[in-house]
C-alpha cells in the first residue's frame, strides 16, 4: 500500500517502521514541525510536508497519528474523498473522521509507545471502521502488525482506554516509584521481578480477586502502620499507600 503518515511522533514513527517492514511504502510524512517531518520522512524514504494542503490525495492509506487534542483540527483540514483514513487514538471517537473521507476507521495499538519502542507485537490492536469492508481492510493491516486484533466500537474503546490506564500507566507509575525508592535505599529492584512476573502470569489462570494478598488484605493494621511510618518523608507514596490500602480493605472487608 502507498501510505501517508500525518504526524511524526512516537506512534507515527513506529507505524512507519513496521509498515515499511511489511512491504508498504510511506509516500509522505506530514508534521507541523518541518524538522520532525523531515527526520521521520528520511528514515522511511518518504517526502516531508509541512502543510496539510500539500498532502497527496492519491495514496491508499492515511494514518493520522497526532495528539488527541489536535485530531479534530487535523481531520477537519483534510478532505480525502473515499480514501482509507484511520486514526490511532484509544480515546477519540471514530466519527471525528466522518467528513475527512467516506472510508474511515481506527487502529489503536494497546501499548505504551515511546521513542525507543521498536515492536508492537504482541500488543492487542483494537480496530473499528465505518463499514464491514473498511473493518476488513483495517483488520488486514493490523494483522501484519500483531497477531492480537480485536474490534470495538468507540464507546467500548474509550472504556478499554481507561482500563489500559489502570493496567499499564498506573501500574508502571507504581513500579517507577518503587524503583526510585529502591535506588535511594540501596535495594535491588530486580529482586522483585519474580514477584511482579508471577502476579502477571497468574492473571491468565485466575481472577485477580482470588490472588490478592498483603497486609491490607489480611487486615494487619500493625504492619500497615509500620509501612506508613517508612513513608513519612514521602507524602506522595504515603498517599498512594493509603488509597490502595483503603480500596483493598473495603473490597475484602478487613
Ligand atoms: N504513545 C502511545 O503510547 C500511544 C499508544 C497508542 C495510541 N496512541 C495515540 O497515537 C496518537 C499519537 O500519539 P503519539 O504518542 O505518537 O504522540 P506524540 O509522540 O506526542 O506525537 C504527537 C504528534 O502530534 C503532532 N501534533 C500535536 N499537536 C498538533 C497540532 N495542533 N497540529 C498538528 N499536529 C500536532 C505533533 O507534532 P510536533 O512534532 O510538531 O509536536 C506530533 O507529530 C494519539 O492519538 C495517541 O492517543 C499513543
Amino acid at each position: 500500500m502507498e501510505v501517508i503518515l500525518i504526524g511524526s511522533g512516537n506512534v507515527a514513527r513506529l507505524m512507519g517502521k513496521l509498515l515499511t517492514g511489511n512491504g508498504h511504502r510511506i509516500q509522505q510524512v506530514y508534521s507541523r514541525n518541518p524538522v520532525h517531518a523531515k527526520s521521520l520522512a528520511d528514515s522511511v524514504n518518504a517526502t516531508a510536508v509541512g502543510d496539510l494542503l500539500l498532502v497527496n490525495k492519491h495514496a491508499d492509506l492515511y494514518i493520522i497519528a497526532v495528539a488527541d487534542d489536535a485530531l479534530p483540527g487535523v481531520a477537519a483540514s483534510l478532505r480525502l474523498g473515499d480514501k482509507l483514513v484511520i486514526h490511532t487514538s484509544g480515546s477519540v471517537a471514530m466519527d471525528i473522521l466522518q467528513n475527512t473521507s467516506s472510508t474511515y476507521g481506527v487502529l489503536w495499538p494497546v501499548k505504551m509507545i515511546r521513542s525507543a519502542t521498536e515492536q508492537l507485537s504482541p500488543a492487542t490492536i483494537v480496530i473499528d471502521g465505518n463499514s464491514e469492508n473498511t473493518i476488513l481492510e483495517i483488520a488486514n493491516i493490523a494483522a501484519g502488525l500483531s497477531a492480537a486484533v480485536t474490534r470495538a466500537d468507540s464507546n467500548t474503546r474509550i472504556k478499554m482506554h481507561m482500563i489500559a490506564t489502570f493496567t499499564a500507566n498506573f501500574s508502571n507509575h507504581l513500579y517507577h516509584l518503587a524503583a526510585d525508592y529502591c535506588d535511594r535505599e540501596n535495594i535491588a529492584f530486580a529482586d522483585f521481578f519474580p514477584l511482579i512476573e508471577a502476579a502477571v502470569e497468574q492473571l491468565r489462570e485466575q481472577h485477580p480477586r482470588n490472588t490478592q494478598a498483603g497486609a491490607a488484605f489480611r487486615g494487619d493494621r500493625h504492619t500497615i502502620e509500620k509501612h506508613r511510618k517508612l513513608l513519612n518523608n514521602n507524602p506522595r507514596m504515603q498517599e498512594l499507600y493509603d488509597v490502595f490500602t483503603e480500596s483493598i480493605r473495603l473490597t475484602f472487608d478487613t
